[in-house]
């Protein structure tokens, strides 16, 4: 059930979150697997989403700022794709940076900001208002993964376009990300369409070094899923007795996010106790890497038809307009 939370001056909140005992259930059935996991979502507590900002502003760090300079290079296309007027559903908007580009000339009827972290999102929608007086937000806190429900109050009648930036899909194991694209198009609707920003295979030295910064803050942003843990499950897990690690997998297209226990070590968690054995390595995700061709058959599965792509110079990354078909 979403709860909505009292409306600010034309910005309306709704939490639909997990319940705590389903945080952790689904917490220590990752740990027991193996290898263990832990599911990328729990990086972004308050202090993981401003890590991730901090990581989108790294010169290693090519997605967002070419990501950037595509929205504001093919800015007028974009936006006489998408029209006036439609209600705007952000997939993981965490600071809604990149929205703020599309605005004022896409005047949407509704701006729709989906996000796992409520204070992150609940303080960027306030924000967001204030540089923008007009707009009428519905904060939505879940885990995006999960079906979204949009807002009653939200025309059914008007054009919806999903936005989901930041290569974010990549997150996905492939049948998620299929799953994830089919659940969008069912919101969006037969004359709904999805701008979605992804990253494509390049050269290995340049995959990780972007997951690899010299200033170490990919490293932090890892580590902190621990504290995380620890505080939601009461945990005590010492953040100097795991190393990060970051490389590419060339078979499955995909950078691999780990934290590697240094030694021999029993954690406790939700009142249980869990080992890692000396240079156990813990998965924390994957980010899979696309190329143009079958991200556009992919996407078809999922009754989307790729009707434009744009790339930058060298390739590096690219934003897709897709049509429901
Ligand atoms: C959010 N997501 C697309 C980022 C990525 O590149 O996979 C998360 C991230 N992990 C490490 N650096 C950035």
């Amino acid at each position: 059930m979403g709860i909505q939370r009292d409306a600010q001056d034309g910005v309306y909140f709704y939490d639909y979150n997990l319940q705590e005992s389903d945080q952790q259930q689904e917490i220590l059935q990752g740990l027991a697997q193996r290898p263990k996991r832990i599911s990328a979502k729990y990086f972004y507590d308050q202090n993981g989403s401003q890590l991730f900002e901090d990581i989108t502003q790294l010169d290693e760090y090519y997605p967002t700022r070419t990501e950037v300079q595509l929205l504001k290079d093919y800015r007028q296309n974009i936006i006489d794709k998408a029209g006036e007027h439609s209600v705007l559903i952000e997939y993981g908007s965490g600071a809604s940076t990149k929205i703020r580009l599309l605005l004022d000339a896409l005047k949407p009827k509704a701006y729709v900001p989906l996000d796992i972290s409520k204070d992150f999102l609940f303080d960027s929608a306030i924000e967001l208002r204030q540089q923008f007086p007009w707009l009428e937000i519905h904060a939505t806190c879940l885990d995006y993964r999960q079906p979204a429900t949009l807002p009653r109050g939200i025309s059914p009648n008007a054009k919806k376009v999903a936005f989901f930036p930041g290569s974010s899909l990549g997150n996905f194991a492939p049948q998620e990300a299929l799953s994830f694209l089919k659940g969008v198009r069912a919101t969006v609707g037969d004359k709904g369409a999805m701008l979605i920003g992804v990253d494509l295979v390049k050269p290995i030295p340049t995959l990780e070094a972007a997951y690899n910064d010299a200033k170490g803050v990919t490293a932090q942003f890892n580590l902190n899923v621990l504290r995380h843990l620890n505080q939601l499950g009461n945990g005590n897990f010492n953040l100097d007795h795991f190393v990060h690690h970051a490389f590419f997998n060339p078979e499955q297209s995909r950078i691999e996010m780990h934290l590697i226990s240094k030694y021999d070590q029993v954690v406790s968690l939700f009142g249980q106790r869990l080992s890692f054995k000396q240079d156990e390595a813990v998965v924390t995700e994957y980010s899979y890497k696309f190329k143009p061709d079958t991200f556009a058959q992919f996407v078809r599965q999922a009754g989307f038809e790729s009707e434009h792509c744009w790339t930058d110079e060298n390739n590096h990354f690219a934003l897709f307009w897709l049509q429901a078909i």
